[in-house]
């Protein structure tokens, strides 16, 4: 792979989760409909850190969901293997942390109260979930306690809007609890995807719960973005989004920016289709189907080939193929000498913005009411 210098920092430390060790100190931020074995297989390839799965909700885990208990397959020599859940009933998210830690589904559990998804946040899920801070406390208990020796964390948004933050509460509630670390997304559910993400959030939410890690996340798009927010920020690791959709060696630039190396990885499309071909590879090994991988990988052909000189039906020839030999010969086709573009750098995945963050009558009256909510609330979320 084709790598620049540019510059050279100091070596940063070692991310401690409970008893995991992360080097270099970087997650991959969990994604529905894309952090599946394949992409966070294909991610670990490049450089190390920690990978988390798709959410998966507690309820379908402790119902032994069959297409629940298919998204927290990991690939074999995964390690650390960490799940997303996501629950609104403490109970529930008690006996799902309890399930991973007793039948060793995995070394790592995250907690999700991001979602900013209209049909969560109307039932008090998600990010809204956050507000009543009786209700946190107890699924951040619950999970502590039935998770025993696995570390528990937890990644939120800011709050509701800028009226109503609650990551200060929240990062405090967590460490009371024993949660191993907390996430920052910088953003609040009405900003949803859009603005840019707002760091010093991340610096506050350091200052105020210095006894545990907290990871920074929101608009890191190259490996520079990530030391500039610990610099900025003091946090002690960094979790990356969209900024790799598309791009998995950012992987490797990130070990090596956190290393102090100013090498970057710049490959041109011939190196770009290769990597697009193993990630079709992988995504076959995960579903076992090539109809279901090259379904799933049409979504990232767009990501691969931002910036790229390659024409509209080129690159509808590669969303459409449906078996690997077609997908390899379509990607032969490309001109692997054409230089990675300036235009591949910066934003990418999705950006939208949100007018209000719909919310169940009265949500915002008392934080600390003592709530209970729906088993709805936890119906078809996806996102953060
Ligand atoms: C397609 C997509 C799916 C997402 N799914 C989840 C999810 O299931 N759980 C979660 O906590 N966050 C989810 N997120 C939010 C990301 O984890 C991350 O917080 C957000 O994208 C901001 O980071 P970034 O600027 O690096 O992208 C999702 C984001 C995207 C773009």
């Amino acid at each position: 792979m084709r790598c620049h210098r540019s510059g050279r920092k100091g070596r940063v430390e070692t991310l401690k989760i409970g008893p995991i060790e992360v080097w270099p100190p970087v997650v991959l931020a969990p994604m529905a409909g894309i952090t599946n074995a394949a992409f966070r297989t294909l991610c670990r390839e490049q450089g190390g850190g920690l990978f988390v799965s798709e959410m998966i909700t507690s309820r379908a885990l402790v119902e032994r969901n069959r297409k629940t208990l298919a998204m927290i397959r990991f690939a074999p020599g995964e390690s650390p293997r960490s799940i997303q859940l996501y629950g609104v009933d403490p109970a529930t998210v008690g006996r799902a942390a309890k399930m991973i830690a007793q039948e060793g589904l995995a070394d790592h559990i995250d907690l999700n109260f991001g979602c900013p998804v209209p049909k969560v946040t109307r039932r008090g899920g998600g990010a809204a979930l956050p507000y009543k801070r009786g209700l946190l406390r107890a699924i951040l208990r619950a999970a502590v306690a039935g998770a025993g020796p696995l570390p528990v964390t937890m990644k939120m948004r800011k709050g509701i809007d800028d009226d109503h933050l609650t990551y200060l509460d929240a990062g405090r509630i967590a460490a009371e609890e024993g949660v191993a670390a907390v996430a920052l997304h910088g953003r609040t559910a009405v900003q949803h995807y859009g603005g840019t993400a707002d760091w010093t959030a991340i610096a506050r939410l350091k200052e105020a719960v210095p006894e545990i890690p907290v990871l920074g996340n929101g608009d890191i798009w190259s490996a520079d973005d990530a030391v500039r927010m610990m610099q900025r920020t003091g946090c002690d690791g960094v979790v990356v989004g969209r900024g790799c959709l598309g791009r998995p060696w950012l992987f490797r630039d990130l070990a090596r920016a956190m290393e102090g190396s100013a090498e970057r990885c710049r490959p041109p499309l011939g190196e770009v289709a290769a990597t697009m071909a193993r990630h079709a590879e992988l995504l076959v090994e995960c579903f076992g189907s090539e109809t279901h991988a090259l379904a799933d990988f049409r979504k990232h052909v767009g990501w691969y080939l931002k910036g790229f000189t390659v024409g509209a039906a080129t690159r509808a020839a590669l969303t459409s193929a449906r078996t690997l030999d077609e997908l390899r010969a379509r990607l032969a086709e490309l001109d692997a000498a054409q230089p990675w573009p300036q235009a591949a750098e910066g934003p990418r995945g999705k950006s939208n913005t949100r007018r209000r963050v719909h919310l169940p009558d009265g949500w915002l009256d008392d934080p600390y009411e003592e709530v209970a909510l729906d088993a709805a609330a936890e119906a078809d979320t996806s996102g953060g």
